[in-house]
């Protein structure tokens, strides 16, 4: 059969998670026989069991007449009562649950049936639809543009701009290279960040929020860890708090990661109503939405006090982990600074040892001599090169096994 597939699909790689799964598979049985199993600190997804209620309601809704039948696409009143109630014990926001949620079967199928509902697909560059990702990043925003027939221009998150960089700035970098800024039709952030873990302030919100008005783009914010952060101080805000930020901006939300509900698949979008209606819309076509079931179980969650103290606990026990690798990395000779260690996710995102050429040079060789499962910066975007970023999910005794393999095989920051 001649490959009749479009040119879009036919240019993406496969996820690049589901690569490195696939390499550590025909690896195991060698690192095994050298007595170094594959640690894997590579997937951005919780290991521990989600809140014992999350089953126990589940099994229960089971029992209930009709609930095996279709629900609807925007998603069951219950369940987008509890978003908005969410919304409002959460951040303060108020929403209309009939305008302005809708389901989404996890954040990345909202993510990525978003961008398809905004460009209009393109074969040469210059006539590409241009949305303005993070990079480093989330791998799969750059992939999502890609197969819609768009193309992704990086907004360049660094140390030096705070991660935090202004817009205007980025804007005038764009034209000097050349690109038509009137194919821009959307900018994403995503705080705290995904590879990063940095957060960032209420008065850049508003930042982004006028520049996305200013510009006549739509924003879309990726909130997907905004629960999971380390000082009640520094509770990472929502970009619906920012006055005026309805009319541009939507936001996407996961169950995946506050409860280590990922295999669920659940999530919503909110924030500006005609928005959310064209998503709905489309969705009307393309899914039927989310098992009762499943959304009663996640209208349940979100608002009790066993979802509460699950966040509070796991949210501790990420910490105690990001310390044992921060610490553990230090004694390796990795310079850590106390005000540069994340202040949310499970995200350690540190520099390779200078000796190596390159970061997949360097997670290949960890992967290949100790067995231990990291991501490249690369794969996050290219301003990741140089960079590694490491999942504090395993259990404890795992993450100090990772340390004395690095240790007994020599992967110190400097030799
Ligand atoms: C930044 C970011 N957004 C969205 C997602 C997708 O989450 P889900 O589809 O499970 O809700 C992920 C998953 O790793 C992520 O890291």
């Amino acid at each position: 059969m001649k490959n009749l597939f479009n040119e879009y699909v036919k240019s993406i790689e496969t996820y690049i998670m589901f690569q490195i799964k696939q390499q550590v598979a025909e690896l195991e049985p060698e690192l095994k026989s050298k007595d170094r199993s594959p640690i894997a600190l590579a997937m951005g997804a919780p290991v521990a069991a989600p809140p014992d209620i999350v089953t126990k309601k589940f099994k229960e809704y089971l029992e209930i007449p009709q609930i095996h039948t279709y629900s609807s696409p925007k998603g069951e009143n219950y369940f987008l009562q509890a978003a908005a109630q969410r919304m409002k014990n959460r951040f303060g926001v108020n929403l209309d649950p009939k305008t302005e949620i809708c389901s989404l079967i996890g954040s990345k199928e909202g993510l990525a049936n978003f961008i398809r509902a905004l460009i209009n697909p393109a074969f040469n560059d210059e006539d590409k639809d241009i949305i303005l990702v993070p990079d480093p990043g989330y791998a799969s925003y750059k992939e999502m543009v890609k197969t819609s027939g768009g193309r992704s221009y990086g907004i360049p998150l660094s140390k030096d701009n705070n991660y935090m960089p202004d817009m205007n700035t980025v804007w005038e970098q764009m034209k000097k290279e050349g690109f038509d800024t009137k194919k821009v039709k959307a900018m994403i952030i995503n705080y705290p960040s995904n590879p990063l873990g940095a957060t960032c302030t209420k008065d850049y919100l508003k930042h982004v929020t006028e520049f996305c008005n200013e510009k006549q783009i739509w924003l879309l914010s990726d909130a997907a860890y905004c629960d999971i952060y380390f000082d009640e101080k520094e509770k990472p805000h929502s970009i619906l708090e920012v006055e005026g930020a309805k009319d541009v901006a939507v936001e996407f939300y996961s169950f995946s990661k506050p409860y280590s509900m990922t295999g669920f698949r659940l999530g919503w979008i909110c924030g500006n109503a005609y928005a959310v209606g064209m998503l709905a819309k489309l969705k009307s076509t393309i899914d039927t939405g989310i098992f009762k079931a499943i959304q009663k179980t996640g209208a349940y969650i979100l608002n009790s006090t066993e979802g509460d103290e699950y966040i509070l606990q796991a949210n501790k026990d990420f910490k105690r982990k990001q310390m044992i690798v921060i610490n553990g990395l230090r004694n390796l000779g990795w310079k850590i600074k106390d005000e540069d260690i994340p202040r949310a996710t499970f995200y350690i995102w540190q520099p390779i040892p200078p000796r190596y050429a390159s970061s997949k040079a360097f997670t290949d060789d960890l992967l290949k001599t100790s067995g231990i499962v990291v991501v490249p910066g690369i794969g996050f975007g290219s301003n990741g090169e140089g960079y590694f970023r490491l999942s504090a999910v395993a259990t404890d005794e795992q993450l100090k096994e990772v340390i004395n393999r690095m240790e007994k095989d020599g992967f110190y920051f400097e030799k």
